[in-house]
């Protein structure tokens, strides 16, 4: 059983860089689950739902979010009614949507996706390893197979994560930073994990965004506006493969296709 994520995808050329590879993608690999992470999608924050409509359109099965989940307003006509549009689960109780979902495979058997967001150099939330203790127990119930998004900025806190599940999911995969790690690995428990993996977004930026107003921002600390950079852009992912009964993880493999690495069928 494999399962494919895909990183963060920053705007307009993210969109259409998923729109060209993600079918393709979907093709050479043959995943039995996609999930997508659509939290920048949106000009850079949040999601629309003609983008989430766009997004399962092209074969995503479950689209996770982050600290932008709601910076695009059109998210609250639709979140509570799309099952397969998770933020993350350690927000208060009383914020719209959901934490985690589960999607049917392609082959039969089902996965459960939980979102979780870090709480180090990130917006106030409620702790993510007590949240996920709860849902991972919670969701064992119904199946072994979980994959967990941790949307978060420092890598020590992901890491944390990845240690603390291991051996109870399948898979921990970092978002936020854009920026694709290179230590994917299964621990020792089965678990499969990668500190960050990377973005869907234009490649000559800095983390998607028009370097200018960045370089601005850093030398004159000055309010400047951010906007996704219209560049060529870059897709990262990886890809999970588990074994059948128990849901452990067996490969863990980065994907990242750009001007350097084409996309090869
Ligand atoms: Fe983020």
């Amino acid at each position: 059983m494999r399962i494919m994520f895909i990183g963060d995808v920053v705007g307009e050329p993210g969109r259409e860089m998923l729109q060209d590879l993600l079918p393709r993608l979907k093709k050479k690999y043959q995943p039995h689950f996609t999930i997508v992470n659509g939290e920048n999608a949106a000009a850079g924050r949040g999601i629309t739902q003609k983008i989430a409509r766009q997004f399962f359109d092209l074969g995503a099965g479950v689209i996770t979010l982050g600290n932008h989940s709601f910076d695009n307003k059109d998210v609250l006509e639709f979140i509570d009614d799309e099952p397969r549009l998770i933020r993350p689960a350690n927000f208060p109780e009383s914020v719209p949507g959901r934490g985690y979902t589960f999607v049917k495979g392609t082959m039969g058997g089902e996965l459960a996706v939980i979102n979780l967001q870090g709480r180090t150099f990130m917006p106030a939330s409620n702790c993510p390893f007590e949240k996920a203790e709860e849902l991972v127990k919670l969701v064992r119930k119904r199946t072994p197979y979980i994959f967990v998004d941790m949307h978060a900025e420092a890598t020590s806190e992901k890491q944390a994560l990845g240690w603390f599940l291991d051996g109870k999911v399948t898979a921990v995969v970092g978002t936020h930073t854009h920026v694709q790690t290179a230590d994917e690995r299964i621990l020792p428990g089965g678990t499969a994990y990668l500190s960050d993996a990377g973005m869907v977004g234009p490649r000559d930026s800095i983390l998607g965004m028009e370097r200018e107003a960045v370089i601005k921002k850093f030398r004159t600390g000055l309010p400047v506006r951010f906007t996704v950079a219209m560049v060529r852009p870059q897709l990262n992912g990886v890809i999970i493969d588990m074994e059948k009964d128990r849901g452990q993880a067996t490969a863990i493999k980065r994907i990242t296709i750009d001007d350097d690495h084409p996309f090869m069928e």
